[in-house]
């Protein structure tokens, strides 16, 4: 028997404090700052919608909350519905992702950080959730820097591990903030209990499903970046500059 399955929904996390963009953030949202001819939100917003997702929650903090909902409003102008909630203290992304539990009512989400650049279209990887409906997805990229990000330790060509910003990384594969989770990934979330850092981190719901054989992994092909410290942020707009994603 077949089974139809809910259409993907998609998660945008656009809280957090911004500190590692110093004075940048003092009066803004990190997200509201641009990246090309466009804030930075923009940028994973039009890559949802180009994966043919309509439902969209924002979250974010309260300080600016109002400027998402300025920007964006109900989202009919950009060819989707959006939905706004409140992370009341940053807590870490997995907790901001535990809030988009109603939302989601029992759908697979597609989840992005509002500061992740990227160049592929997730058109393919959204129709790889339809032929593994209950397997997560994380999407890999090499960098010259994995000590910032989360990293993928391989065994022959396949994930078995991810660590959170390690000292000594075992790859130089970031594990990017784009990810696809089945509907139980709110239950994942209720059993996690703060890093070091203090935070629901989402490495821990990742490493959750690679030990239940749940995980599949792609690579980006095109350029990726995220935007949240000074060079990366200038990164990301010489990226755009020379080749704007379609979106
Ligand atoms: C977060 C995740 C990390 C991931 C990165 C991608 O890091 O914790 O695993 O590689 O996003 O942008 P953060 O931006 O909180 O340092």
């Amino acid at each position: 028997m077949s089974t139809i399955l809910s259409p993907l929904r998609g998660v945008i996390l656009a809280g957090g404090k911004g500190t590692r963009l110093g004075e940048l953030t003092r009066v803004t949202n990190k997200h509201l700052l641009p990246v090309g001819p466009y804030p930075m939100v923009y940028h994973p917003l039009k890559k949802m919608i180009g994966a043919g997702i309509r439902d969209i929650l924002l979250v974010s903090g309260t300080e600016h909350m109002g400027d998402f909902v300025e920007l964006f409003g109900s989202g009919k102008d950009h060819g989707c519905r959006l939905t706004y909630r409140v992370q009341d203290e940053a807590g870490g992304i997995a907790q901001a992702l535990g809030l988009a539990e109603l939302f989601c009512q029992g759908a697979r989400s597609l989840v992005i950080l509002g500061d992740n650049i990227f160049e592929d279209s997730l058109s393919e990887f959204a129709r790889h959730a339809e032929k593994h409906p209950n397997d997560a997805q994380v999407m890999l990229k090499e960098v010259t820097d994995p000590q910032r990000y989360g990293v993928a330790e391989l065994k022959d060509g396949v994930v078995v591990d991810i660590e959170e910003k390690p000292e000594n990384p075992k790859s130089n594969l970031a594990v990017a903030g784009i990810y696809l989770y089945p509907p139980d990934v709110f239950e994942v979330v209720r059993t996690l209990r703060p890093s070091g850092r203090g935070e629901l981190e989402i490495t821990d719901v990742n490493n959750h499903y690679l030990r239940q054989g749940r995980m599949r992994s792609h690579t980006l092909a095109g350029y990726w970046t995220d935007a949240g410290t000074l060079p990366s942020l200038h990164h990301a707009n010489e990226l755009v500059r020379v080749a704007m994603p379609a979106f």
